[in-house]
């Protein structure tokens, strides 16, 4: 690597991979910001003409299925295409998803290209991380520091793709916001392309890290009992009348009853037949619990493309100097204080740290949790506005964004970092993915909670909002108790 030609101190690749993401981020949160916006508009108006539950529901199940869809992911490009090719077919199919919605030709295509850009996010997203970790073979502060400057990049692209899609989308026409998205993938794959040679051979070849060799027939074993018995419990549940398969909130539920029994039996199977010693048992025993808080976390956060979307689309009075800002361009607001604040919170690690005052990773989640809801505390209370017949200001997403975010500080690189230093070694890649199915978990949450917003009742909105800061605060509370238990099944782990 030449360093003359660094990024920040950094190896010139990270500039690479830190602006294909910014560009993929771009497409992915500015097309998001206008998705249950465009589904919930009526036909007359160009719109999708869903109703809100069937759209929320949708929402759901499409944040939590690219989520998901990590974990064949990352195993593809560990055991077929290696990182750079994986990335580069994650991208296409990301673009081609966005130029499918850019057509307006009815529900079919619009699916179509929904089922594109999950995929393809789920083939780049774990694998343009990873590939990051690679370029740092030596590990240790030079690598939190890439992934630091990565993460910005995620936020960056987050913003400005939040503003400019739902500016082009909800001012001129929504096939023009999805037709940007498009362009910021294709902008990140030129730019991929034309940079490759910056990454060396990192990821050029399948290095088999998560699941062993590919000729291992055990793991596809596993795989099909595991498919055999999701089918099952599918049909059962179906059969027994819990779920009802016909409706996408229905399928949104059967989602949720897979994923919480497949992660549980998961855990179950590597506590009692991972061959793990007492002391990896307590710490795995620990992930389960970050597992739970980061599913609680995301469910409240993720809502930001959904209820809180049509929220300020609905009630909110969004006209500063005079003009009408479009409503899913105050998402771009998570983002922008994610930015600002992560310096301010490193920092304040650090001199907690050297004061012998650094929270424990438990109370930091529970701290998270908190200031999440909280932030929802705010919501309620501009949800009380709308009731008493008024249209709340936009300050009370302003202010509910900016917990948040400093929420999302305490809890998203916390709990990644503590994910693989509390994982055995050899289940380090699986943990990982475990992680990423909080995150599903808690996006199909958001959705399912998201449906209960009835623009034409606003009486029942604060309800919706206390049912999640009980859930949320509550978690936060329980992680603050449990601290002392937590930190001794931790061991030695920070
Ligand atoms: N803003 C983060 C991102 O887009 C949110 C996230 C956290 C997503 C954890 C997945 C897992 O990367």
């Amino acid at each position: 690597m030449n360093p003359a030609k660094g990024f920040f101190g950094h190896p010139s690749g990270l500039s690479t991979l830190f602006f294909t993401e910014m560009w993929e981020r771009f497409s992915y949160y500015g097309m998001r910001a206008i998705l249950i916006l465009f589904m919930t508009t009526p036909a007359a108006a160009d719109g999708l003409g869903l109703n809100v539950e069937e759209s929320a529901a949708i929402y759901g199940l499409y944040t939590a299925a690219v989520y998901l869809l990590t974990l064949p992911g990352g195993w593809l490009a560990d055991n077929v295409l290696g990182q750079q090719k994986a990335i580069w077919c994650g991208g296409l199919c990301i673009l081609l998803g966005h130029a499918l919605l850019a057509i307006p030709a009815g529900k079919e295509v619009f699916f179509a290209g929904l089922a594109c850009v999950a995929a393809g996010t789920g083939l780049l997203k774990p694998n343009i991380s990873t590939l990051v970790g690679d370029l740092y073979p030596e590990g240790g502060a030079r690598r939190d520091a890439g992934f630091y400057l990565f993460y910005m990049g995620i936020n960056i692209g987050s913003f400005l793709g939040q503003i400019a899609v739902s500016f082009a989308a909800e001012k001129v026409n929504w096939h023009l916001g999805f037709g940007l998205a498009a362009v910021g993938m294709l902008l990140g794959l030129i730019q991929f392309r034309l940079r490759a040679n910056t990454l060396g051979d990192a990821g050029v070849k399948p290095k088999a890290r998560f699941t062993g060799t590919p000729s291992s027939t055990t793991s596809t074993k596993t795989l099909l009992v595991f498919l055999i018995l999701v089918v099952v419990l599918v049909a059962l549940l179906h059969i027994t009348g819990v779920i009802d398969i016909s409706t996408a909130r229905g399928i949104a539920e059967a989602v949720g009853a897979v994923i919480v029994s497949v992660t549980l039996l998961y855990f179950l199977y590597i506590l009692v037949a991972g061959g793990l010693t007492r002391e990896e048992r307590k710490r795995v025993l620990v992930i389960f619990a970050l597992f739970i808080g980061a599913a609680l976390f995301w469910a409240g956060y993720e809502q930001h493309g959904s209820s809180f979307n049509l929220f300020a689309r609905d009630y909110a009075d969004r006209i500063v100097l005079g003009y009408e800002l479009p409503a899913g361009s105050l998402q771009s607001l998570s983002p922008m204080f994610v930015v600002i604040l992560a310096p301010l919170f490193a920092s304040l690690w650090i001199r907690l740290a050297a004061l012998n005052l650094n929270p424990s990773m438990p109370v930091k989640f529970g701290l998270g949790l908190i200031t999440l809801a909280l932030g929802f505390v705010v919501m309620y209370f501009a949800a009380l506005v709308v009731t008493s017949g008024q249209k709340p200001n936009i300050t009370w997403l302003i202010f509910s964004y900016f917990l948040h975010a400093a929420g999302e500080m305490a809890v998203s690189p916390v709990g990644l970092s503590s994910v693989t230093k509390l994982s055995p070694p050899r289940y380090v890649g699986q943990m990982m993915g475990i992680w990423f199915v909080g995150a599903a978990l808690g996006n199909l949450l958001a959705g399912l909670f998201a449906g209960g917003f009835d623009p034409h009742n606003p009486s029942e909105v604060p309800g919706l909002f206390l049912t999640v800061i009980t859930f949320t605060g509550t978690a936060g509370i329980l992680f603050i108790l449990l601290n002392p238990i937590l930190k001794k099944w931790m061991g030695s782990v920070q």
